[in-house]
C-alpha cells in the first residue's frame, strides 16, 4: 500500500501564530484571561445589522450572483464612492470577507512560482493566501524604531525580481498601527507603477485612525489599472463572523476574472449580505463613534505601556495593534510562559508572539502584539499583568 500525499503547498502551510496558544488556554477555563492577542473587537455589532438579518425573510435561501447581489454591489460602489468619485458596480466584487478577496487577488495576480512584496512585519495570512495561490511572500524590511516607515524607492528596487507581480500591505497596518498618508501612498503607486506591478491596498482598518486619516489607494485615478482594493466589514462594523468583504479596482480585466473566480465557489452567502446592505447605509456619526472609542482604547494602552520599564513600541496611528519590544530572550517562549504558567490573583494574559509577523522569525524575536479589543480598565489591567510578569520572568534580559 502506497500513502496517498498531500501538496507542497499545503505542506508548507504555517500554524497561525495568533491562535497557536488557544489550545493551551482552553485547558485554564478557570483563569480569568486577558486576551489581546487576537484581533476580535468585542464592541456590539450595531443593531441594525442584527435586525436585517431577523427580517430577512426568503421562502428558498437560494445562490446568488457571483460577484454579489446588485443592491450590495451598488451600495459598496456609492459608499466607496468616497475615495473614488464615479466608481459603480462593476468595479466591486462581494466576497466571503477580506480574507477572501485577499486569496482572489493573489490568485489573479500570481502564476506558481511568482512573488509578492510586503512590508514587514505583516498580517499573517498573507503566507497563507500566498501559499494557496502557489506564491511566494517576499518581506521588505521596516522598523518599529522609525515608526515601520517604507523605505526609499532605491531600497525597494532591490527587493523586485522578474517574478514579482505586486505589492500587498494593510494600511492602517495590522501589526504595527503604521498610517499611510498621501505622500508615501503617492510615492508607492507611482514606484508599482514603474515596476509594472499591482498593488493590493488592504483597507480593512481605514476607518480607524487617530490623528491623520490613512490615503487610501483607490484615490489615485492615474493609477487605476494598478489597484486592487481589500475591505470587509469584520473591523468597521464589529462583524468578523458575517464573513463579508469586498474587492474593489477599476482594472475591467481583473473584474472579469474575479467574477469566474467568483463563479468556482457560486456566490457570497445572501444572508451575510443582509448585514452588508445595513452597514453600508449607517450614518456618518457612527464611524466617529468607532473611531473614538479606539481612540480611548488605544491612549489607555499606551499610557499604560509607557509605564513598564524596558519596554519599547510605536504608538499605532490608526487600526487597534501595537508592536511591543520586550526585555526577554525569546518573545515566543515568554508568551507561552504566560498562558501555561503565569498567573497573579487568578488572572493572567495572552499575547501574540512577534515572530509570527515575520518571515524570517528571528527578527521579531522579542516582540509580541497587543490588540486594543478590550475595554479601557481591562486594557490597563492586561498592561499591569504584563508588567508583573516581566518582573518575574526567568528570561529577562534587562
Ligand atoms: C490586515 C487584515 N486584512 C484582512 C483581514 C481579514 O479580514 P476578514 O475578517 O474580512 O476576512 C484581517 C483580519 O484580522 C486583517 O487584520
Amino acid at each position: 500500500m502506497t500513502a496517498p500525499t498531500l501538496s507542497d503547498r499545503v505542506l508548507g502551510l504555517q500554524e497561525s501564530a495568533i491562535r497557536k496558544l488557544d489550545l493551551t488556554v482552553a485547558l485554564h477555563p478557570n483563569v480569568r484571561w486577558f486576551r489581546v492577542n487576537i484581533g476580535q473587537p468585542d464592541i456590539p455589532t450595531p443593531r441594525p445589522l442584527l435586525e436585517a438579518v431577523h427580517n430577512w425573510d426568503v421562502s428558498v435561501v437560494s445562490y446568488g450572483p457571483a460577484s454579489g447581489i446588485p443592491a450590495v454591489r451598488q451600495a459598496a460602489a456609492k459608499y466607496h464612492s468616497r475615495w473614488s468619485p464615479g466608481l459603480e458596480s462593476k468595479h466591486v466584487a462581494v466576497t466571503q470577507g477580506g480574507s477572501e478577496a485577499l486569496l482572489f487577488a493573489f490568485t489573479a495576480v500570481c502564476d506558481p512560482g511568482d512573488e509578492i512584496l510586503v512590508p514587514e512585519p505583516y498580517y499573517t495570512n498573507y503566507n497563507g493566501f500566498a501559499s494557496v495561490a502557489g506564491a511566494k511572500v517576499h518581506p521588505i524590511a521596516t522598523k518599529l524604531e522609525n515608526g515601520f516607515a517604507l523605505p526609499s524607492d532605491e531600497e525597494m528596487d532591490t527587493y523586485v525580481t522578474p517574478r514579482t507581480r505586486a505589492i500587498v500591505f494593510s494600511n492602517p497596518g495590522n501589526p504595527t498601527g503604521a498610517v499611510y498618508g498621501k505622500e508615501e501612498l503617492e510615492r508607492l503607486l507611482a514606484w508599482a507603477k514603474r515596476h509594472g506591478i499591482f498593488v493590493i491596498a488592504d483597507e480593512v482598518y481605514r476607518r480607524i485612525w487617530f490623528t491623520e486619516p490613512p490615503t487610501s489607494a483607490l484615490e489615485f485615478e492615474d493609477a487605476r489599472d494598478h489597484v486592487i482594493c481589500i475591505d470587509s466589514l469584520s473591523k468597521t462594523y464589529s462583524a468578523c463572523g458575517a464573513r463579508l468583504g469586498f474587492l474593489i479596482s477599476r482594472n475591467a480585466q481583473l473584474m472579469e476574472k474575479i467574477e469566474r473566480l467568483g463563479q468556482a465557489r457560486l456566490g457570497p452567502q445572501p444572508l451575510a449580505q443582509q448585514f452588508a446592505l445595513a452597514a453600508l447605509s449607517l450614518p456618518a456619526d457612527y464611524y466617529e463613534e468607532v473611531r473614538a472609542t479606539y481612540r480611548r482604547r488605544v491612549d489607555a494602552l499606551m499610557n499604560a505601556v509607557s509605564k513598564i520599564e524596558g519596554v519599547r513600541t510605536h504608538r499605532p496611528e490608526g487600526a487597534f495593534y501595537a508592536m511591543l519590544d520586550l526585555p526577554v530572550d525569546d518573545a515566543e517562549t515568554f508568551a507561552r510562559w504566560l498562558v501555561e504558567e503565569f498567573r497573579h490573583e487568578g488572572e493572567s494574559l495572552v499575547v501574540a508572539p512577534g515572530p509570527g509577523f515575520y518571515s524570517d522569525p528571528s527578527l521579531g524575536r522579542t516582540q509580541v502584539r497587543v490588540a486594543a479589543v478590550l475595554r479601557e480598565a481591562d486594557l490597563r489591567r492586561a498592561m499591569e499583568l504584563l508588567d508583573l510578569a516581566l518582573a518575574s520572568y526567568p528570561g529577562r534580559t534587562v
